[in-house]
Formats: C-alpha cells, sequence, structure tokens
C-alpha cells in the first residue's frame, strides 16, 4: 500500500504517529515561511504543513513547485493544530510533513473542485471524472452503491434470484422508440437494446423461477428530462402465484426497508388512491401528496345558480390556497399568464379572496350572493385569509391546469421540504388508450398487463373503460416505479394484441415466441420496476437523476465528454452491409 491512512481518519488520537496519505492537492496557502496543503481524497481532507528550517529546504523547494489536483504521496507525523477547525471531521489535527513524492502533476482544474463549484454543467459533464472528485457527486454515488447493495441483500433474503437477461433483443412497436443495432452478420437485420427485460421476466416465470430480480440496465429513446435519461437502471421485479395486493404489500416493505437503511426515515403506510381519484383530486397520476390543496369539483354548486362564466362548462373545479389572500394583483396575473401558457383551457382562472366570512373580494359577486360565496368558500375548506382559485373548462383539461398551478404555487409557497417523503401507490390505471393521430388504441402500461376481471367483459364494447391490474410508486411526485399482473392465458393477450391493432400475423411475427410459450403452463404472475436512479434522487432530496448516475447524458442525449454519439468509419459501415449507407 502506498499509504496508512485515509485523508479522513486521522484525528486527536493519532497524534505523534507517523503516517504516510495518499491523495489530491484540494488547496495550497503559501505563507511563505510556512506552506500549508490540503489533501483530499474521498474519505476527507487532511490539513499538511511545512514550515521552513535549516534541514527542510529542498523539501519546500519541492512544495513551491505544486499545484491544485496534484498527486502527492506525503509522509509525516501527526500533530496537534493551533487553530483547530471545527468544520473538518480532521480538524483537529495536522501533518507536520517530512517527505513529499509527487506521484502526478496535473494541468489546472476547468473549474473548482469544491462542493460549490464555478463550472457549468456542459464544461462538467465534459470532464465529469473531475466532477466526480466533488462530495455531491462522490456522497450521491456512493448513496448509490448502499441502495444496490441493500436492494439485493434484502431481494436474495426474500428469495428474489438475480438473473441477467440479454442486451441485444428484437425491436417491437409500442413503448418508447428503440435503440437499434444493426447485425453484421445478417445483413439488413437490426437488434434492439431492451427497453426494459419485461418479457424475459415473463419468461423466467415460465421457466420455473417464482421470484426474479434484476439491477437492469435499460434504454430508451425518448425526450429527455430531469428525471429521464436515455440509459438508466431499473430494479426489476417478478414473481409468480400473486395478487396485486401481495405484490404491493411485498414492495412497500422493500422501499420502506430502504428508506429506513439508507437515510434512517420511517416511511408512513402508503395510502392507495385510483387513477380517477388521483387525476380528479390532483390534476396528475403522479400526485406530490406532500402538501393538501386538492382540487375541489365546484360544478354542481356553482351551475346551481346561473353564470355565463360556468354555464354550460363541463368542469368547474378549484383550489383553496392558504393563506393565499395576501397575493397581490401581480402575483395573481402572474398565476393566470402561468395558466394561460400552459394552453389547456380558454378561460382565465377566477380568484376570490376570503378575507373573513363576510369579506369576500371577488368578482363573482355580480352573480353569487354573500350566503351562495359562503357556501362556496365551506365546500373548499377555506379559513380566513385564503385565496380561492376557480377554472372551469373540459373535464381533464381543467385538472390537468389546475395540478400544474399546484406545483406551482408549492414551489412559489415553498410548502415542502426535501426531507419530507410522502408516497403512494396509484392503482386502477386504464388498460387501453385511444390514440387520435394513429386512430388505434394503445397499452396504458404496456401489452402484457391485465385487464380487472370485472371489466373483461367491456373489452369487446368499451375498451377505453377497462381498468388494469397496474399499479406505480409514486414518491413527491415523482413516478419511482410501475408494474402490473400480467396477462398469463395465450387467449386473453391473443384479444388484446388484436384489440391494440395487431393482426395474427404480426402477432406472430412480432411475439410468436410469447405466445408459444404461453402453451406452456404459464403461472399466473406481476411484478413491478423502481426506476434505481429515480429512488436514489427522492431518497437525497434531488429533482435530477444525473448525480446519481457516473456518466450521464446531457440534456441533447449525449455524452459530451467521449463525444458520443459519434460517426463511424467508412470500413465499418461498409462492413454493415448497404442498407446504412
Ligand atoms: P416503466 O416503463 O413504468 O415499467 O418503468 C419502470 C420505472 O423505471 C423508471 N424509468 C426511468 N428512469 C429514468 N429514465 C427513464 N427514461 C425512465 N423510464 C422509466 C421509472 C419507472 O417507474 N417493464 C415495466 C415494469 C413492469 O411492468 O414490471 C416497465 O419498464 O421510475
Amino acid at each position: 500500500m502506498l499509504r496508512t491512512h485515509t485523508c479522513g481518519e486521522l484525528y486527536i488520537s493519532h497524534i505523534d504517529q507517523s503516517i504516510t496519505l495518499c491523495g489530491w492537492v484540494h488547496r495550497i496557502r503559501n505563507k511563505g515561511a510556512i506552506i500549508w496543503i490540503d489533501l483530499r481524497d474521498r474519505y476527507g481532507i487532511t490539513q499538511l504543513m511545512l514550515e521552513e528550517d535549516d534541514n527542510n529546504k529542498d523539501l519546500i523547494a519541492k512544495a513551491q513547485t505544486i499545484g491544485r489536483e496534484y498527486v502527492l504521496q506525503v509522509s509525516g507525523v501527526v500533530i496537534k493544530r493551533l487553530a483547530p477547525n471545527p468544520n473538518l471531521l480532521t480538524g483537529d489535527i495536522e501533518i507536520k510533513v517530512q517527505a513529499i513524492n509527487i506521484l502526478n502533476v496535473s494541468q489546472t482544474p476547468p473549474f473548482l473542485i469544491e462542493p460549490n463549484t464555478d463550472g457549468g454543467e456542459d464544461l462538467r459533464m465534459e470532464y465529469r471524472y473531475l466532477d466526480l472528485r466533488r462530495s455531491p457527486l462522490q456522497k450521491s454515488l456512493f448513496l448509490r452503491h448502499l441502495v444496490t447493495q441493500h436492494t439485493h441483500q434484502y431481494l436474495a433474503e426474500q428469495h428474489f434470484v438475480h438473473i441477467e437477461t440479454p442486451f441485444l433483443i428484437k425491436s417491437t412497436p409500442g413503448g418508447a422508440r428503440d435503440f437499434l443495432i444493426p447485425s453484421r452478420m445478417h445483413e439488413k437485420q437490426f437488434y434492439a437494446l431492451p427497453q426494459s427485460p419485461q418479457v424475459f421476466k415473463q419468461l423466467l416465470m415460465i421457466g420455473g423461477f417464482d421470484r426474479y430480480y434484476q439491477i437492469a440496465k435499460c434504454f430508451r429513446d425518448e425526450d429527455m428530462r430531469a428525471d429521464r435519461q436515455p440509459e438508466f437502471t431499473q430494479i426489476d421485479c417478478e414473481l409468480s402465484f400473486v395478487t396485486q395486493s401481495d405484490v404491493l404489500t411485498i414492495f412497500e416493505a422493500f422501499v420502506k426497508y430502504i428508506f429506513k437503511a439508507i437515510i434512517q426515515v420511517d416511511l408512513p403506510a402508503f395510502p392507495c388512491l385510483t387513477y380517477q381519484e388521483a387525476m380528479a383530486q390532483y390534476g396528475t397520476d403522479k400526485p406530490d401528496i406532500r402538501f393538501a390543496m386538492p382540487i375541489v369539483d365546484l360544478t354542481k354548486l356553482l351551475q346551481a345558480h346561473p353564470c355565463p362564466l360556468f354555464d354550460e362548462q363541463p368542469l368547474v373545479a378549484g383550489l383553496c390556497v392558504k393563506g393565499g389572500a395576501q397575493y397581490s394583483r401581480k402575483q395573481l396575473d402572474g398565476l393566470t399568464t402561468f395558466v394561460k401558457d400552459l394552453n389547456l383551457v380558454s378561460k382565465t382562472p377566477i380568484y376570490i379572496k376570503y378575507i373573513d366570512s363576510n369579506t369576500i373580494q371577488t368578482s363573482l359577486d355580480k352573480y353569487y350572493s354573500l350566503p351562495q360565496m359562503q357556501a362556496l368558500a365551506a365546500h373548499m375548506q377555506a379559513s380566513d385569509g385564503d385565496l380561492l382559485i376557480i377554472l372551469p373548462g373540459d373535464v381533464e383539461k381543467t385538472r390537468v391546469a389546475l395540478g400544474q398551478l399546484r406545483l406551482k404555487l408549492r414551489d412559489d409557497l415553498q410548502l415542502v421540504t426535501p426531507d419530507q417523503f410522502a408516497p403512494l401507490w396509484v392503482i386502477d390505471f386504464p388498460l387501453l388508450e385511444w390514440d387520435e393521430e394513429k386512430q388505434v388504441y394503445t397499452a396504458v402500461h404496456h401489452p402484457f398487463t391485465s385487464p380487472k376481471e370485472e371489466d373483461i367483459a367491456l373489452l369487446s364494447t368499451q375498451p377505453a373503460a377497462v381498468r388494469a391490474n397496474a399499479y406505480d410508486l409514486v414518491i413527491n411526485g415523482l413516478e419511482v416505479g410501475g408494474g402490473s399482473i400480467r396477462i398469463h392465458e395465450k387467449h386473453l393477450q391473443e384479444k388484446i394484441f388484436s384489440i391494440l391493432g395487431l393482426t395474427p400475423e404480426e402477432m406472430s411475427q412480432q411475439f410468436g415466441f410469447m405466445i408459444k410459450a404461453f402453451e406452456y403452463g404459464t403461472p399466473p404472475h406481476g411484478g413491478i420496476a423502481f426506476g434505481l436512479d429515480r429512488l436514489c434522487a427522492v431518497l437525497a432530496g434531488e429533482a435530477s437523476i444525473k448525480p446519481f448516475i457516473a456518466f450521464p447524458k446531457n440534456n441533447a442525449g449525449r455524452d459530451v465528454m467521449m463525444q458520443a454519439p459519434a460517426p463511424i468509419s467508412q470500413e465499418q459501415i461498409s462492413e454493415l452491409g448497404t442498407f446504412v449507407n
């Protein structure tokens, strides 16, 4: 070993010990007769001290040549610091340096290797290996390491078997766009990278592995967002002989275990909301329930009296903003602009300032009496000083607009903190949705998701009304996981494929292997996949998943460090055959 200790473990108890450390030069303070160097490794920072005397002229001369991020091996004696630094774990001691071995030199880094750096995101992505030296990224990746370790341990104890499934698979339509890989040996044919191990984990159930899991890389060629990367990781699980409630129970326990083990948080029992309830109350299928402010349906109440603003509107709904009566005209105009810019509803919001039960300031007083306004306020559970926001319009779009406004108000009014956690299950998703553009039904989750037994009859008459045995885990407004109970009968699977518009030929060409497997004793099965990157971000209270991926892509899906994607050579193109030319 080139070192006896790390830069994070020397304390008062080591005083007078001779030690050797290795690390990077974090900071240098050269005061002439004394030089201090902060030496950093992933465990911490230790201060080195070099004081000039008659015997160490060479050592001082060498130290004068050292720059930031040089790699050093340093030997010396641990001494007590005259001025301790309470912000540093090793802040009570320093090393009186006796020898320095410069293991490597470094260019001056293009940004500060500090928790708060001066480098922009693109620059840091280009020099990701330097960014990785910063403590926030070291912490994020260590958190991810702990999550994967605990996942392996927990699931193995629950008799799940870790099985790897292939990366070079067949492209199938539906879902996101596939990343395609041309085959050299089979001209004009392509592999696809898996969007998830979905079909393989179902085939593993047919193969008799009744509890499977995999920490699996997935690839989706879709638009980027803070919580999306083209290449991401799932904790992918599948079980045989289970019901939906078994899956929810098993994985609620898993998520609770992870929160306790990683951040010492005891999560409450996860409430369940149906998709319909989530949409009606929060205008989204991934509600942030850390704060209340549900959407209140006011249609009946307001349409009981004639009012040109609301008559004939399919929905009139509202939000009650606690303490919001103090909003200025300008602030309210800001909310109006926000709603307009969503381009969802044609009407603008109407505001009611509920100062107290006798002082209700609103333009609606032309149409409604004070008692009618009081009834509205009571229906919205308003208290003195609240702001009521009313929006009429199309049922779904009005809900979505109010849902977005609710999130804006959350941020504007700082209604939540990163250390709050509000998990919930969203269940009973619709099985199918109508694609206006393509004029076909598409699967909301994926085509292997089973319909609810009691809704199967609707498949032939009202496909859009069929509910699925599908569920999402949502934490703080982020979809952290999703899964379903699968179809395990050949005929039902064929029926779903045909509703999705596949001809028997297409069915056999695209999913023939799956239909064939269904003929050989497929057990009832179901599962779930968690976004590992997202789970880590939620645990750390961060919005972006990038810090939890060692080498992520930028917002345009590029690896700006190695410059991928990139053109390939003419020779490679020729090898692939003529079709890519
Ligand atoms: P689904 O498509 O819902 O389900 O994905 C499961 C979870 O993976 C995460 N996720 C992503 N994370 C980062 N970047 C992305 N581009 C991205 N896309 C998805 C989310 C999501 O909840 N095979 C099914 C699971 C099943 O049915 O068992 C599936 O992939 O956290």
